[in-house]
């Protein structure tokens, strides 16, 4: 009987050899640094979170609006992780995580207009433990699929019981129609192998632009009831 097999009720562990014991070994360093890393992850979205449920707090009392509609976050997915990795060649380690991935950390700041997504993401990038690592401009310059938002790569620091650690976070700012459309259109396409026709893509990139000019229409509405308010105010 070798340890392998079960001595009555006793389960014993097979014997492994050092070559074994190592990679085991490696793999529990492994996967305790990785979940280590993700909870590392998560601190950051709760900290850029709670930055923009204050700047929205804070806007609300001073023009009685909320310029944020909603915030999303996730934090990607060890599948999503790994295909990133095999995409770009990385090497399946921890370190290469960090160190590559700029969006393991995602918040998507979702708001009424398109001016608040530039006054929104001003008043962040003015925090003092900010740091911008990259900025795409997605409002100004759209892709010619017609994916609109405004994308920033920042870093921010998280503080653990003996240390603070700088962890990047990737933040999406777009509006509900930019959401909307972007969320049909990677539920559609985006990424997958399928095969559109081109005059399916012209007519995705319409509904983009359509969507577009319905937030511009927007935007001049509320700011013309502005005006108008402030005029009747002064009339008073
Ligand atoms: P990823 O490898 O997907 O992270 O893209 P990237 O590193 O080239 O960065 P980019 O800033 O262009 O895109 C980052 C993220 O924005 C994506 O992961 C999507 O969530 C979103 N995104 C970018 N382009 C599109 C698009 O054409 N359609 C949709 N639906 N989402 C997009
Ligand atoms: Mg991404």
């Amino acid at each position: 009987m070798t340890d392998t097999e079960e001595r009555g009720n006793i389960l014993t562990l097979p014997d492994i050899s050092p070559e074994q014991d190592k990679i085991r070994s490696q793999i529990q360093t492994y996967s305790t640094r990785y979940r280590e890393l993700m909870a590392y992850y998560r601190c950051a979205i709760m900290e850029v979170e709670t930055k923009f449920k204050v700047l929205n707090e804070e806007l609300s009392l001073q023009y009685d609006r909320n310029p944020i509609e909603t915030i999303k976050t996730r934090l990607k997915s060890p599948d999503s992780i790994a295909n990133k990795m095999a995409v770009n060649h990385l090497a399946p380690t921890v370190d290469n995580i960090e160190k590559y991935l700029n969006d393991v950390a995602g918040v998507r700041v979702i708001c009424g207009f398109r001016e608040d997504i530039y006054s929104l993401a001003e008043m962040f990038l003015r925090q003092d433990d900010i740091t911008l690592i990259q900025k795409k401009d997605y409002l100004k310059n759209p892709k010619p699929n017609g994916y609109r938002s405004l994308h920033l790569i920042v870093e921010i620091p998280i503080f653990l019981h003996d240390e603070k650690r700088p962890m990047k976070v990737e933040v999406q700012f777009r509006t509900i129609s930019m959401d909307w459309w972007a969320s049909l259109e990677h539920k559609i396409r985006y990424k997958k192998d399928v095969t559109i026709p081109e005059s399916v893509s012209r007519e995705l990139c319409e509904c983009a632009e359509a969507a577009a000019v319905l937030d511009n229409r927007m935007e001049q509405i509320r700011k013309l009831i502005e005006l108008t308010n402030k005029s009747d105010d002064k009339a008073l």
